[in-house]
């Protein structure tokens, strides 16, 4: 997986100063990089752009990697809204996303997303493109809620559903998360709402299309 991403990587991705300096100021405040890769960044954009997505909700903003990846596909219309526990994190992607050009088109809604999730299903928002990538623990439940605010044909993308390749290889080292995305995929692939593809990208990407 990591030779493969690497490949990925070095061929896909469009060298862009703005998402390395995001890693920078990552580095420099002393947090874990855990954001996505650079080629899975250039998947979300290209399908934030190729959907036509307008309003897009983020669970988990980091320091705006991704955030800047999905502001990148919508148009200067759309909008973005971002859930992130940590208000610091919440600052440092408002501020990189800022510098990016987006900070007019994106919000950010700090503490835990589920509670976040359900203001914005009481405030009767709908968004038709969403990424997960926050506690592994909630996957299903931001899926479940996912759905209820989701457009008809939304997108919604989850992140590091292969477990560092754990739930397809019985011989690969168990991770902490390996159960949970094992139930998540199976959840997914057989939802009567969704159709869904897995995308080996990255730690993978599930990519969901909402038929409801
Ligand atoms: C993997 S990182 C997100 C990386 C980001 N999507 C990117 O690629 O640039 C996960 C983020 O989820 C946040 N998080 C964890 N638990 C959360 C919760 N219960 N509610 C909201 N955010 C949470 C963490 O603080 C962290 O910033």
């Amino acid at each position: 997986m990591k030779q493969i991403n690497m490949y990925l990587d070095s061929l896909f991705y469009d060298q862009d100063p703005v998402l390395e300096e995001v890693l920078t100021s990552i580095k420099e405040n002393g947090m874990r990089n855990i954001s996505v890769s650079p080629a899975s960044g250039k998947l979300l954009t290209m399908l934030v752009s190729l959907s036509g997505a307008n309003n897009v909700l983020e669970i988990g903003a980091l320091g705006g990697y991704s955030g800047i990846c999905l502001a990148k596909g919508i148009g200067a219309e759309g909008k973005l809204t971002s859930l992130e526990l940590d208000e610091n994190f919440a600052k440092l992607a408002y501020s990189n996303l800022s510098k990016a050009g987006f900070g007019e088109q994106v919000s950010y809604m700090t503490g835990a997303a589920l509670q976040s999730l359900e203001k914005l299903v009481e405030d009767q928002k709908r968004f038709d493109f969403f990424f997960i990538d926050a506690d592994k623990e909630n996957y299903e439940n931001y899926l479940q809620v996912c759905i209820r605010l989701a457009e008809s044909g939304a997108l919604i993308v989850a992140d590091n559903v292969l477990a560092g390749g754990s739930v397809a290889d019985e011989e690969a080292q168990l991770k902490r998360h390996t159960e949970i995305m094992k139930k998540f995929n199976e959840m997914v692939a057989n939802h009567p709402q969704l159709e869904t593809i897995l995308v080996p990208i990255g730690d993978g990407m599930t990519v969901s299309r909402v038929k409801k």
